[in-house]
């Protein structure tokens, strides 16, 4: 009988990537994927570190396992990404029951092990170097870029996938723990990236999400006498038949070129959406982050973007209660949120994270409760944007890649030929609206009636007609 898996993955598109890619290598090795971890014979956790609070979630669910191990003594339990490099041993001691701990830049020895444990040799340990363990070519040797061939059995929507054009990051901002565990900035030759989106699209895949830590910073230098950058890469891409959308995410404000800018208002494959978290409006805060911009030189960078590219859709990312932020720090953020009349953002309270520079240098001084108070205010700030910036749709006809049933849908039974479908026009909004499940993984024209500041709710428009904008 084939073994069964389960993955269950946490953080960032990232690991959503690695699973794919886990799942389609282990599908290959003759697994079968199973929707649950009591009927999987190997249970892997595909785990962030970027705050502590998604740690002890981890540690919680592994010691729920243990009831597991015990009835079934044979199934393999492993903790893979980011966790897996931060914490290595720590995780066996925390959770004696774990047999295999392999890191970002280790997964494609994952099918070897497993077949070590299997014939009793766990539990494993595979990680990367440390980043000051060795030369910077033996630890970049140490962090592999995973890849392996795309299969659409692997992703929940076939017409969906993302793509990965760099892997670590070299900007240590002080708070982020992403460098150490995910190791330094590597890009992914343009060639390899084209091969894979070409496979991609003869697979069915028409909406291709680019994939970097600061994806703007792109360059390939493997072609001699030329740099090639993310607009060059987006000008490749656009070529090839049957892509319909290109994104590309998460970006650095410090890289976001004219150049880029242009393409992305010109390429009319190229989604006008930009994700560049700001993660503070106060220039004090924003040193001792070491994130290398102003406040006014990131306004000034939102005016660049919404000068070139017509109702270009930005949004971003902000830490509050960062070690040292006063009242006026905060409230620079605040004018920062109101000004850049985001799309959405995503709004976090600092975690200190052992091994990183605030963690050793800063003390975590913003008492618990302020970092509460500071974040429901923003939030309510920037959820507001949000309502009103989507109100703006309503009456209009919007082009949606459609996902699958909504939540709600999922939850009741089928009934008739219409479900609740859900789906996202080409700048990231969420859409709502009743139709026949068969549109999954199709773009089709829904009018919005109605809008919330996360969704638009709308009706299906199968006759196109002019007058309205699409998104
Ligand atoms: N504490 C809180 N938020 C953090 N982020 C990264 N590190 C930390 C931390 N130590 C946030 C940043 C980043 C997002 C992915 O997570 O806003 O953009
Ligand atoms: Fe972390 Fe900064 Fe790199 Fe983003 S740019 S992954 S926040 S170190």
């Amino acid at each position: 009988m084939p073994k069964r898996f389960y993955i269950e993955t946490v953080g960032c598109q990232m690991n959503v990537l690695d699973s794919e890619l886990i799942a389609a290598e282990l599908l290959q090795h003759g697994y079968e994927p199973v929707d649950s971890r009591s009927r999987a014979d190997v249970i892997l956790f595909n785990t962030c570190s970027v705050r502590q609070h998604a740690e002890e979630k981890i540690y919680s669910a592994l010691g729920r396992l243990k009831h597991i191990k015990r009835q079934r003594p044979g199934t393999i339990i492993g903790v893979i990404g980011c966790m897996a490099q931060k914490d290595r041993q720590r995780i066996f001691r925390r959770a004696p029951h774990v047999d295999i701990i392999v890191g970002p830049g280790r997964l494609s020895r994952l099918p070897e092990l497993l077949l070590q444990v299997e014939s009793g040799a766990g539990p494993l340990l595979e990680v990367s170097l440390d980043r000051t363990a060795g030369d910077r070519e033996s630890v970049r040797a140490s962090f592999e870029p995973y890849q392996f061939d795309r299969s659409a059995d692997a992703r929940p929507l076939p017409q969906q996938a993302i793509v990965r054009a760099m892997s670590g990051c070299d900007k240590f901002c002080t708070y982020c723990i992403v460098p150490s565990v995910r190791g330094p900035e590597q890009s992914r030759p343009a060639e390899r990236i084209e091969a894979e989106v070409r496979q991609l699209a003869e697979q069915g895949c028409i909406e291709v999400t680019l994939l970097g830590q600061t994806v703007n910073s792109y360059r390939d230098t493997t072609v001699a006498g030329r740099t090639l950058r993310l607009a060059d890469l987006l000008k490749r891409l656009h070529e090839i038949d049957g892509i319909e959308r290109l994104r590309f995410v998460t970006n650095h404000p410090r890289h976001m070129t004219d150049e880029l800018i242009e393409s992305v208002g010109t390429l009319p494959k190229v989604s006008p959406y930009f994700h560049v978290p700001a993660q503070s409006g106060s220039n004090r805060v924003l040193k001792r982050m070491n994130r290398g911009y102003t406040a006014q030189q990131y306004r000034e960078m939102l005016d660049r973007i919404r000068a070139t590219v017509h109702d270009a859709a930005i949004t971003s990312d902000f830490i509050v209660g960062f070690p040292g932020e006063t009242e006026d720090d905060y409230q620079q953020t605040v004018a920062l949120v109101q000004a850049g009349r985001f799309k959405n953002s995503f709004i976090f309270k600092y975690s200190p994270r052992p091994g990183t520079k605030a963690a050793e240098l800063y003390e975590d001084d913003v008492p618990y409760a302020v970092k509460q108070r500071r974040n429901n205010e923003l939030l309510a700030i920037q959820n507001a944007i949000s309502l009103e910036d989507n109100h703006r749709w309503v009456g209009r006809r919007v082009e949606v890649l459609v996902e699958g049933s909504s939540k709600v849908a999922r939850k009741r039974p089928f009934s008739g030929d219409t479900v609740q479908l859900v789906g996202r026009t080409v700048c990231d909004r969420i859409v709502v609206f009743d139709g026949p499940p068969e549109l999954a993984g199709r773009i089709i024209p829904v009018k919005i009636d109605r809008a919330e500041a996360f969704t638009l709710f709308g009706r299906l428009r199968l006759c196109k007609t002019q007058e309205e904008h699409s998104c």
